[in-house]
């Protein structure tokens, strides 16, 4: 089975709305100084692209959860590398690759939100709504995209094509 590749944004496109949403979180976090966490592997090159924007005494950490295949509503997650930065009383803003079902945001928001965080909010540059299962703010959205499987900016397949620049709808032939 071969894997074909369709163009779905281009790299301009995609660098305007980092702008876009890097403009948004440095007005909201004027005179703080947050804790920006990044999941794990695939909101690696947004993670990157989108603090590079920011004029903020920053900090940079971490995490990687993976939810539970069948339980997605009991909201049940590993977190496989846990955060090296303590949390409690931070202003945690959570910067996802893309949100799907909700199931591992959800996990993940509850786990930090357990640590006592001093605000809490989610930053995701995609999100496919219509496959959502577990309900999710996201505070700070980017794209909504069909149901369709998506590669590049920082997504896999089997860990390929996460460099590419551009996003990509991965279709099998
Ligand atoms: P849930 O369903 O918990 O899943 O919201 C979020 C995680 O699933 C992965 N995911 C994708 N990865 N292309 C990818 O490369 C996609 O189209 C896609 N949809 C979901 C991703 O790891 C995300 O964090
Ligand atoms: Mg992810």
């Amino acid at each position: 089975m071969t894997a074909r590749l369709r163009p779905l944004l281009d790299r301009e496109k995609i660098q305007a709305m980092v702008e876009a949403l890097a403009q948004r979180i440095q007005q909201d976090y004027q005179g703080k100084s947050p804790l920006i966490v990044g999941t794990l592997k695939g909101s690696f090159i947004f993670l990157a692209d989108l603090v590079r924007r920011l004029d903020l005494p920053l900090e940079v950490d971490f995490v990687q959860v993976q939810s539970y295949a069948g339980t997605e509503s009991s909201g049940r997650c590993r977190v496989v590398l846990p955060l090296s930065t303590p949390v409690r009383g931070r202003d945690v803003l959570v910067v996802e690759d893309i949100v799907d079902t909700g199931a591992t945001l959800n996990c993940l928001m509850e786990y930090l939100k357990r640590k006592r965080p001093a605000s809490l909010r989610l930053c995701a540059i995609f999100d496919k709504p219509s496959r959502r299962k577990v309900p999710v703010q996201i505070d700070y959205r980017g794209f909504e995209l069909p149901d369709e499987f998506v590669v590049g900016y920082g997504l896999d397949c089997d860990q390929r094509y996460r460099h590419l620049p551009d996003l990509w709808a991965l279709e099998e032939e």
